[in-house]
């Protein structure tokens, strides 16, 4: 008896013991990038030149972040192949072609300062196709006024990728893989770290920093067709936003790019880039027709990506598609070499997967969720978010790209934005004076990890799946009010089913624990979305709604904002966008026609 009321004790004390000291690793540097892809290895760059001590932490391997997918190109008004272009008439581009959401000051910092850092990035090993004359080269992309896309072939991502990696290591910046965070460590509105497990090990490291820079992507793979594949960009980033207490801006705007493949089903949606029609590929239907001349006959295949891929949506829905739901894209009419020196990556992917050459049958494709236009609300200089120390880059950002992206401004925004970043995060750093830690705060986080881990009757992976099926249908190409509901209710539906949801590390591995924060990431992002749809009442770039098919300048030209209350419930509000100012006006007014601008994509 004396024995057992011991043992009850002893038992009694660990357990106390557990709840108040957690083990975890603590690694200490001045600034902590999330994310390994573009964005943050260029802020890691640019921090560790100024002076301080970097960590990069992802939860993929870095030489396979979602960065090495980007093909087509990145844009710098160089004006090498056409002496007109400018940073103005960039600008201009991307102002008219976002439908006036985008932030003026985010557009124009891009605009003027992607020429610099596209070359530089060049000149560090990206080694992008150039002219006789040894410089850049610049293709043809849909809706830019001139030819400035620079590239490599077709696999621009990885080469930039590739070269910020070993500029990294040049600078003996640690980079660690298979870290997935589960927190961004914030006491009194300022953020000091992240909670992280290794997803191999389940080990935990508290990640202590004087500044932390998000750039972990976005959330497109929540739709059933996606370019992003299996555990990448899947909301995560905008989850640990909104749970430190930042705002999302413009979450309805998703872009759905045209040409996503259609089959193998294994990987329907994987990106059939731009390039291919860049370099003079055709969009035909099923009964041979250039079908773009409807739709935008001056243009045609080179038109915004929201109107080839409404176009190519209506093409299918009118049954005029392919039997597998597609329609077909064509450059059969262009030399072999010429494929297999512009489009290498393509030409193999469809040798590969479906033993088709480009080169003599046209490819089926159509639209697939492609990119989070919105994101984490920054300012434009520095993209630092509203909670002090915390800055954000690259995808998770909003404020570039408004209503419709410009293809190639995303590897021009990953440079540009991760280098202002990492400089800001380091001029914190260099003259912070105190440091906030808190031991409530890492306890709170490993508790909310602790709180995953038991059995039920659901597992995440068919969740994950039923969240993807909703937002194809409720929150796709084209919306409207009822569906719209439908999504919630099915996003509600399906949030309870995690309240069983089944996480087993110890005999599944600590990638199960990863699927469950996946989960929630995945469902805030797609409750901030249809949400924000909902209250966008109009037909805008890539969000267009059957039930409002007008454009209305009148109460729309405003931002979404998207928080969490104290009860983590989505609040949307309604902000009038950033206006243009007088000099920012006349550029546009100096160089483009915005007579007859118009978001409406619908009849
Ligand atoms: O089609 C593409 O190559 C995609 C480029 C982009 O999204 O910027």
């Amino acid at each position: 008896m004396k024995n057992e009321s011991l043992n009850y004790y002893l038992i009694f004390i660990t357990k106390v013991r557990m709840s108040t000291i957690q083990k975890h690793n603590t690694q200490i540097s001045n600034v902590l990038i999330i994310g390994s892809g573009g964005a943050g290895l260029r802020a890691a760059i640019e921090a560790r030149r100024a002076g301080v001590e970097v960590t990069v932490i992802g939860k993929r391997k870095k030489e396979d972040v979602h960065t090495v997918l980007a093909a087509g190109g990145i844009n710098a008004a160089l004006g090498n192949v056409d002496p007109k272009d400018n940073w103005q008439q960039h600008f201009a581009d991307t102002m008219i072609e976002g439908y006036l959401l985008s932030d003026p000051r985010t557009v124009e910092l891009m605009a003027k300062e992607a020429p610099d850092l596209v070359q530089e990035i060049h000149e560090w090993g990206a080694n992008f196709a150039t002219l006789s004359d040894g410089r850049l080269d610049q293709r043809y992309f849909g809706a830019h006024t001139y030819r400035r896309t620079c590239y490599s072939g077709d696999y621009t991502g990885r080469s930039i990728l590739f070269t910020l990696i070993k500029k990294a290591q040049e600078l003996n910046i640690p980079i660690h893989d298979s870290q997935y965070v589960t927190e961004l460590l914030v006491r009194d509105k300022t953020c000091f770290g992240a909670m992280t497990f290794d997803i191999n090990t389940g080990e935990r490291t508290v990640f202590l920093a004087d500044a932390v820079i998000l750039a972990a992507g976005g959330h497109t793979r929540i739709w059933r067709k996606s370019s992003s594949r299996r555990n990448e960009n899947t909301g995560d980033g905008f989850y640990l936003a909104l749970k430190a207490g930042c705002t999302l801006t413009d979450m309805e705007q998703v872009q759905f790019h045209p040409t996503g493949m259609v089959i193998p089903e294994t990987i329907a949606g994987s990106l059939v880039t731009e390039a291919v029609r860049g370099e003079g590929g055709h969009l035909k239907n099923s009964k041979g027709e250039r079908f773009m001349s409807k739709y935008d006959p001056e243009r045609m295949e080179l038109s915004t990506r929201d109107k080839v891929a409404m176009a190519n949506y209506t093409e299918i829905m009118e049954g005029r598609g392919t039997e597998n739901e597609g329609i077909y894209l064509d450059i059969s009419h262009r030399d072999k070499d010429f494929i297999i020196e512009k489009l290498p990556r393509m030409y193999r992917k469809f040798l590969d997967t479906l033993m088709l050459d480009i080169s003599k049958s046209p490819m089926e494709v159509a639209p697939t969720a492609h990119y989070s236009m919105g994101g984490v609300l920054v300012s434009p200089e520095e993209h630092a978010t509203n909670i002090e120390g915390l800055y954000a880059a690259g995808e998770v950002a909003g404020g570039l790209h408004g209503a419709n992206r410009l293809g190639g401004n995303s590897l021009a925004e990953i440079l540009i934005f991760g280098k202002r970043a990492g400089s800001a995060a380091a001029n914190r750093s260099i003259n912070l004076q105190t440091q906030i830690r808190s031991k409530d705060v890492i306890n709170q986080a490993h508790d909310s990890i602790n709180a995953f881990i038991k059995n039920g009757d659901n597992v995440a992976r068919p969740l994950q799946r039923s969240i993807r099926d909703t937002m194809w249908e409720c929150c796709g190409v084209v919306r409207d009010e009822k569906l719209l509901q439908k999504g919630v209710s099915e996003i509600n539906e399906i949030k309870e089913a995690t309240t069983k949801l089944d996480v087993r590390p110890d005999s599944e591995g600590f990638e199960d624990l990863m699927l469950a924060f996946d989960l929630e990431g995945s469902l805030a992002s797609a409750e901030a979305t249809i949400l924000s749809a909902l209250e966008r009442k109009e037909s805008r770039g890539a969000h267009q709604r059957r039930d409002y098919t007008a454009t209305n300048n009148k109460e729309y030209l405003v931002n979404f904002e998207v928080h969490w209350d104290a009860n983590r419930k989505a609040i949307v509000t309604k902000h009038d966008v950033n206006p243009l100012s007088p000099e920012l006006k006349k550029v546009i007014d100096d160089t483009s026609d915005i007579s007859d601008f118009s978001g409406k994509l619908l009849e």
